[in-house]
């Protein structure tokens, strides 16, 4: 994947909106070889005492009993207390996958949400997750956070896994590369973000101690990978250590995982926080965690006093403690956030950061079917039924600690979270931006009709009425919660169908936060899948209704016909797990496997293409209201270093998005299916572009005996409207190479 120069205008802008030196920049690797030797120096002046003082942290939040939020701290995700006297500063974290969070509505205020992280990823267009990182990043600031918990970069190894919706891709190239730039955005602000949850958190069910077994080369051709892309391409200061079991062993207490991957092999020099409550003990520390995240929620705080007591008994304890503070400060003064502090009450344009939403939200929404050419509506549509969803009230988000509230709080509130102690957490919020009111906006003379679709004969009849009928249908989805499988709930399958009978002119808005079932799908004129379109979600699904903007977003994950056809038909644990947001294990119920092995690194559309079942939807597919040529694909080998070229063509009357797609089909006569290079293009009618995408060596690799391995021989590529419908192969010889990471 090219890397093109990102923002650098619009950097220089907001830097100066929000009293930034101008000069804000991503952070990169040369700046963490600078903040090391600038951490060593400042270790060689701390006390023994100041050496456990960032180690550790609470959850900055007053209703965890016994729980006092320091003056300078902010009320959110977490706290790490600073040591004024080296200049060393507090650390404030709130989480902000998708915005800077809300967590309960302590602070009362409001930020921007940006659509989920699925819909950033259908944009497949890493300046966009840029502009939201960025965005988020000054807000985090104007709020007086310096932390940022952002960057979920987990594989969709499972559709009905909760906080897809949070996460990004099935795809490590796609994965790592959107979460690179989302980190950059972040860390141009002076912010740290970390990127989470390292690694193979793949469910949500039994998440704190579902043991995952996989083998290294798959992990590190699938998970891993998006992670290590992310890595290179974001350098973000912190990794967060995930909470499930690998291996048999916690996530955040895993030596293979964080000291020979991430911290050996890598190279990477910034420190790892845990998941809040995903401490075991203080081991922990010598298995490579370097700071104990929301303490209250462990057992016990075992990065002060254990930890200390380790370290003065055994050198290698001490030699640890010396090195998690040199990794804590190396990403402080990497990203710069002693020199420049965020203060809480500074201003935010939440105008400017709503058009970053607005334009994310656009670009996101993937067309899945449209007979007929239903799509877009004419604007002089005389009468439209509007049924479900909300759509009167609002968009729908995700929920858990990635929620974010905008300004004003959320337009409604539906309590679905039971009565546990983060129910609120687990709560349907809906965004003020009413689909219904940006419909009407846009078709003025028609007649607009709603009916919020709780009973199905009166709907019906509405449709009858209308010229056309657009349906809202929502899947919520939490942290904490699998989906039991992939149906609409509450009866919206039947809606559909009963409508779709009624007017021939019907028309399904999905706001999901994952791929479902639509067992309606061949009824209905036309779907469009808009994810959690977040702050201004309806005026983008109006303005893509009728056509002032031509949908180019493409699946980032692959839509199932059929859970049978999923590496895992049924979901480990789905059937004694009781969900819990906290995920702790009943007592004596903690043995929870699941095998990884059976697709290994053929995660998504590789394990469809490798058995070839085909999807209701694949990977990568998305229509458009005009028509596009891929042709030309060159591939320029030298060694193992490839370059894909090929042109894109807008062969239809509208101006609007491709994305040029480039597989891997074939290695040495054995079928592959493997995205190596993407590219989103915005044409004119008529109008050709040339695309180039330099492809990732290890994207062509095995990872085996240690390291990478290319086998010499011809590989054959193909450029793809999708993963599925693929243009002629063109093959290269490739030199083969071993190496290392
Ligand atoms: C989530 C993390 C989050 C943390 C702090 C945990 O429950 O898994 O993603 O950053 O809480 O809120």
């Amino acid at each position: 994947m090219k890397l093109r120069p990102v923002f650098s205008v619009g950097c220089a802008v907001a830097a100066l909106a929000v009293g930034l030196p101008a000069a804000a920049e991503p952070v990169t690797s040369a700046d963490f070889a600078k903040a090391e030797a600038r951490a060593v120096a400042t270790l060689k002046q701390m006390t023994v005492d100041e050496k456990y003082v960032l180690t550790h942290g609470i959850m900055a939040v007053p209703f965890i009993p016994g729980t006092v939020v320091p003056a300078d701290g902010v009320l959110g995700a977490g706290y790490v207390a600073g040591i004024p006297r080296l200049n060393i500063p507090a650390l404030t974290e709130s989480d902000a996958s998708l915005g800077v969070a809300w967590v309960g509505g302590l602070r009362h205020d409001g930020a921007t949400a940006l659509p989920s992280g699925l819909a950033q990823a259908a944009t497949w267009n890493p300046d966009t997750l840029y502009a939201g990182g960025a965005a988020i990043g000054a807000e985090a600031r104007a709020k007086g956070f310096n932390v940022l918990l952002a960057g979920g970069v987990n594989l969709a190894r499972d559709p009905r896994n909760g906080r897809t919706f949070e996460y990004l891709a099935e795809d490590p190239l796609l994965s790592g590369v959107l979460v690179g730039a989302a980190i950059r955005g972040i860390q141009s602000n002076h912010i740290i973000s970390t990127i989470k949850h390292f690694a193979l958190n793949g469910q949500e069910t039994g998440r704190k101690y579902v043991d995952v077994k996989i083998a290294e080369g798959a992990a590190r051709e699938s998970d891993l990978l998006a992670f290590q892309i992310g890595i290179e391409q974001g350098q973000p200061g912190s990794v967060m250590c995930s909470y499930n079991r690998i291996l048999g062993k916690q996530g955040c207490d895993q030596d293979w995982l964080l000291n020979k991957v991430l911290k050996q092999s890598w190279g990477w020099k910034g420190f790892v926080m845990s998941d809040w409550g995903a401490v075991p003990g203080v081991e922990a520390a010598i298995n490579g965690l370097d700071q104990q995240s929301g303490e209250q929620l462990d057992k016990a705080v075992f990065f002060t006093g254990p930890l200390k007591a380790k370290a003065a008994a055994d050198p290698a304890w001490a030699a640890r403690v010396d090195d998690i503070n040199k990794r804590v400060l190396t990403a402080i003064y990497a990203t710069g956030i002693d020199k420049f502090p965020a203060k809480p009450g500074g201003a935010i344009d939440f105008a400017a950061h709503g058009q970053i939403a607005l334009d994310a939200a656009k670009q996101a929404i993937v067309l899945l079917r449209n007979a007929n050419g239903a799509l877009p509506l004419a604007k002089s549509t005389k009468s439209i039924a509007v049924i479900g969803g909300y759509a009167d009230t609002g968009v729908l988000s995700g929920a858990g600690s990635s929620q974010v509230q905008g300004e004003g709080g959320p337009a409604a509130v539906r309590s679905v979270g039971g009565d546990g102690p983060f129910a609120a957490f687990m709560n349907q919020q809906y965004h003020r931006s009413a689909p219904l009111k940006a419909i009407k906006a846009l078709a003025p003379q028609a007649t607009v009709t709603f009916r919020d679709g709780r009973y199905i004969a009166d709907a019906v009849e509405k449709a009858k009425q209308a010229e056309v009928a657009i349906v809202f249908a929502n899947e919520w989805r939490a942290e904490g919660l699998d989906q039991p499988d992939l149906s609409l709930p509450d009866g919206q399958d039947a809606l559909i169908a009963a409508v779709a009978a009624a007017n021939p002119n019907t028309i399904v808005v999905l706001q999901t936060g994952g791929p479902i079932a639509m067992p309606w799908l061949d009824k209905v004129a036309g779907v469009i899948e808009a994810w959690y379109p977040g702050a201004r979600g309806g005026e983008a699904i109006a303005s893509v209704l009728f056509g002032d903007t031509n949908p180019g977003g493409r699946l980032p994950v692959t839509f199932p016909a059929s859970l049978d056809q999923l590496p895992r038909p049924k979901l480990d644990g789905a059937d004694w797990v009781e969900p819990n947001f906290a995920g702790d294990a009943a007592p004596g119920k903690d043995q929870l496997h699941a095998d990884y092995d059976i697709e290994g690194s053929d995660v998504g559309y590789r394990w469809f293409a490798r058995k070839g079942a085909k999807p209701l939807f694949p990977f990568g597919y998305g229509l458009s209201y005009t028509s596009f040529a891929g042709s030309g694909l060159a591939i320029a080998a030298k060694g193992v270093s490839a370059t894909a070229r090929f042109t894109l063509t807008n062969t239809g009357k509208l101006a609007g998005d491709d994305v040029g797609q480039v597989y891997l089909v074939s290695r040495k006569g054995e079928a592959k299916r493997r995205l190596v290079g993407f590219q989103r293009v915005s044409l004119a009618p008529g109008a050709s572009q040339q695309v180039s995408v330099t492809i990732d060596p290890r994207l062509l690799a095995d990872w085996k005996d240690g390291g990478w391995t290319v086998p010499a021989g011809d590989y054959g590529f193909a450029l793809g409207r999708n993963a599925d419908d693929l243009g002629p192969v063109v093959t290269v010889k490739i030199a083969g190479k071993t190496w290392k990471d």
